[in-house]
């Protein structure tokens, strides 16, 4: 039998539901029940009725949806998929701010560990971040942990007041302006699509920001023929699923997360034989983490039934 075929066979003897992010190999979206973006993911985990939940990403996409599923075994391909991000904020730097900023909130990017979620006041990712933050009754915006996401976000919303913190991913902060520029003359014609992870000076130059879903729409729905595409390059897998007859192009050789390719079909196939690579959390530290999770949610969909 097939990796692929037993994989799935597995699946359904275990009751499991495969959930992938657009980075991790195409051959691994191609078993996946559900493939999408962080926020995608993370409602997809909330409303999942099988009893495992395998998670093909990084560790904390998998600790969100263990916090959302408390009572469900949640398992990774590779537990040390873990995204460095998620790790650049501190609960000392979140104490500080709130004993600086009166009328603060603060704001958590999901690539954030659950200690940091535990400490924060609502979750956002890069597709709802504008509605969420938007959405907040407080004037000052304490953002963790990536400050290029944040710088994008405060441009769109400028009756706020951001902090922002130092944080970083190194895939999108590895493209250069130089990179794009080189790429952009010797393909003019074609359209910058960008993850707001990147660097200003890349988002400046694009004709198009927005999550990795977002890109995908855009994408599909964009009438040309090259696109040069600022984010990690597993995207490519399902651009050319929605994009046929259109090229994509990366402006760097570095546009590679390698914790997302810890996610082999091989270890997949293993995690569900043996149901081995179980996420553990702290019960109270999970019940914290669950509170900005659950507003994120809660912020998001009203603003989605609003229209916006
Ligand atoms: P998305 O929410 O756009 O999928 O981004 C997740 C991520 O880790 C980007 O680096
Ligand atoms: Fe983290 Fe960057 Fe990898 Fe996304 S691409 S998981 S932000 S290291």
């Amino acid at each position: 039998m097939e990796i692929r075929e037993k994989i799935l066979k597995l699946k359904a003897e275990k009751d499991a539901v495969i959930l992938a992010h657009y980075y991790v190999p195409g051959d691994v979206q191609e078993v996946a029940d559900f493939v999408g973006d962080s926020y995608y993911l993370s409602k997809v985990a909330s409303e999942a009725k099988e009893s495992v939940i395998v998670f093909c990403g990084v560790n904390f996409m998998g600790e969100s949806a263990k916090m959302l599923n408390p009572d469900k075994k949640v398992i990774m391909p590779d537990l040390k998929a873990d995204c460095p991000m998620a790790h650049m904020a501190t609960v000392e730097g979140i104490e500080a701010a709130r004993r600086n900023h009166e009328d603060l909130a603060v704001v958590c990017y999901i690539n954030s560990t659950a200690e940091i979620k535990a400490h924060s006041d609502v979750c956002v990712t890069s597709s709802n971040a504008l509605s969420v933050v938007s959405a907040l009754p407080q004037k000052n915006i304490y953002f963790i942990p990536d400050q290029n996401l944040g710088r994008y976000i405060s441009r769109l919303v400028p009756e706020k007041n951001f902090i922002f913190n130092d944080g970083y991913c190194h895939v999108h902060t590895s493209i250069k302006k130089d990179d794009l520029l080189k790429k952009k003359a010797e393909l003019p014609k074609a359209k910058v699509a960008s993850h707001p992870e990147c660097r200003e000076e890349i988002l400046e130059l694009s004709d198009f920001v927005g999550s990795t879903s977002d890109i995908i729409k855009y994408v599909e729905k964009t009438d040309a023929e090259d696109f040069l595409i600022c984010t990690e390059t597993g995207i490519f897998h399902a651009l050319e699923k929605v994009g046929k007859g259109k090229r994509f192009h990366a402006v760097s050789g570095s546009q590679i997360c390698p914790d997302m390719k810890l996610n082999t079909l091989e270890k997949l196939l293993h995690a569900l034989e043996t149901l081995d690579n179980e996420l553990h959390m702290d019960e109270a530290l999970m019940k914290k983490g669950l509170q900005p999770l659950e507003l994120m949610l809660k912020l998001a969909d009203r603003k989605k039934n609003e229209g916006v």
